[in-house]
């Protein structure tokens, strides 16, 4: 390491150490909570990092700036052309970090193996019901199959512990949640519900709406028996609990009700090649420009610990001033 190696650090004492690099912004869902029917403008492909490009700032977080995991994101990863040799170089670097993969598993049945032999530790794969109906309705695709596929083949290919990431929606799946974490359970899938937050590219997020954590818990004990795990929750945002005794156990993410921004030590690259500070961070920083222009390591590392030296303390939801950032989920990456 140089001398001028340093974590991403911000004012409220925060060292960012999870680096989530979102690949592309498109995807093949539409997820309400996420993108309108008729999906959004895409980036244009000049201005999406190159795998050289993602390579590079992903080199200089690991080298210089104290990233430990790499977590590849979208829209959905698996669109990503070259997803495989992306994976292979990220590996390859020193100190290697852990990569994980957030993905809504379309095509992961065929991908998984390859990705896990390039180097992939781990997925996420983001299911809201195991009802096709229900699927259909919140996805606006008719895949369910494909998923459940593509979790087969991740939990084959030990890209494990295999976790489901689930959004409740009212009037949708929100009484669902005990259906999909016994689906789980069977199949040896960890499964997290997580509140939804207003990342939505058509603003339809309301608080009256949401269905909350508490909600959602009140739900899973009518039918299982829950018992908090205990393990602190540090920078995992998951409340995490043991069901039945165990060794089962269900992840709540009360993203809104109860933040977890100061533990939070994520940092986001979006697939244009910004730096956000934060999901819901109002500004971005241009490393594309930096990298293009021809900066070297050191200065792009500075201009990136500047970034994130302006992190705000929380994402202030609940807050009435609270303004949803401008570019929605599925362009910043989750
Ligand atoms: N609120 C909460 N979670 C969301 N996700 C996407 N949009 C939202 C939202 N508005 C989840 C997806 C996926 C991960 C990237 O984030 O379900 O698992
Ligand atoms: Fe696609 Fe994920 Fe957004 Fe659904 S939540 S539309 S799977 S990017």
């Amino acid at each position: 390491m140089t001398e001028s190696a340093g974590p991403l650090l911000d004012q409220y004492g925060r060292a960012a150490t999870d680096l989530r690099v979102s690949l592309t912004d498109r995807c093949n869902l539409r997820c309400q909570y996420c993108m309108p029917a008729e999906g959004l403008e895409w980036l244009p492909g000049d201005e999406t990092l190159t795998d050289d490009e993602v390579v590079r700032l992903v080199r200089i977080g690991v080298e210089l700036l104290g990233v430990r995991q790499v977590r590849l994101t979208g829209g959905e990863p698996l669109l990503r052309r070259g997803l495989v040799g992306l994976v292979a170089q990220l590996a390859a670097l020193r100190p290697r970090p852990q990569i994980a993969m957030t993905t809504n598993a379309l095509g992961l049945a065929r991908s998984a193996r390859a990705l896990a032999d390039a180097g992939l530790d781990r997925v996420n794969v983001s299911l809201d019901s195991v009802r096709s109906e229900t699927f259909v309705k919140i996805t606006r695709r008719d895949r369910l199959a494909d998923v459940i596929a593509g979790l087969e083949a991740a939990a084959v290919a030990g890209l494990t512990p295999v976790k489901v990431n689930a959004v409740l929606l009212r009037g949708a799946n929100e009484t669902e949640a005990p259906e999909l974490l016994a689906w789980c359970i069977d199949r040896g899938y960890q499964l997290r519900i997580i509140e939804q937050m207003p990342l939505d590219a058509q603003h339809g997020w309301s608080r009256e709406q949401m269905v909350t954590a508490e909600e959602t818990l009140a739900r899973l004990e009518a039918e299982f028996d829950l018992v908090p795990t205990g393990r602190p929750r540090g920078s995992a945002p998951a409340e995490e609990f043991l069901v039945d005794g165990g060794p089962a156990t269900v992840g709540v993410i009360a993203s809104v009700t109860r933040p977890f921004c100061g533990d939070c030590d994520r940092v986001r690259l979006t697939a244009d090649g910004q730096v956000r500070n934060c999901l819901f961070a109002r500004e971005e920083s241009d490393l594309r420009e930096s990298l293009r222009a021809g900066a070297d390591d050191q200065e792009i590392a500075a201009r990136w610990r500047i970034a994130m030296w302006g992190k705000r303390p929380g994402h202030g939801i609940d807050d009435p001033s609270f303004l949803q950032p401008s570019r929605p989920m599925s362009a910043i990456g989750g």
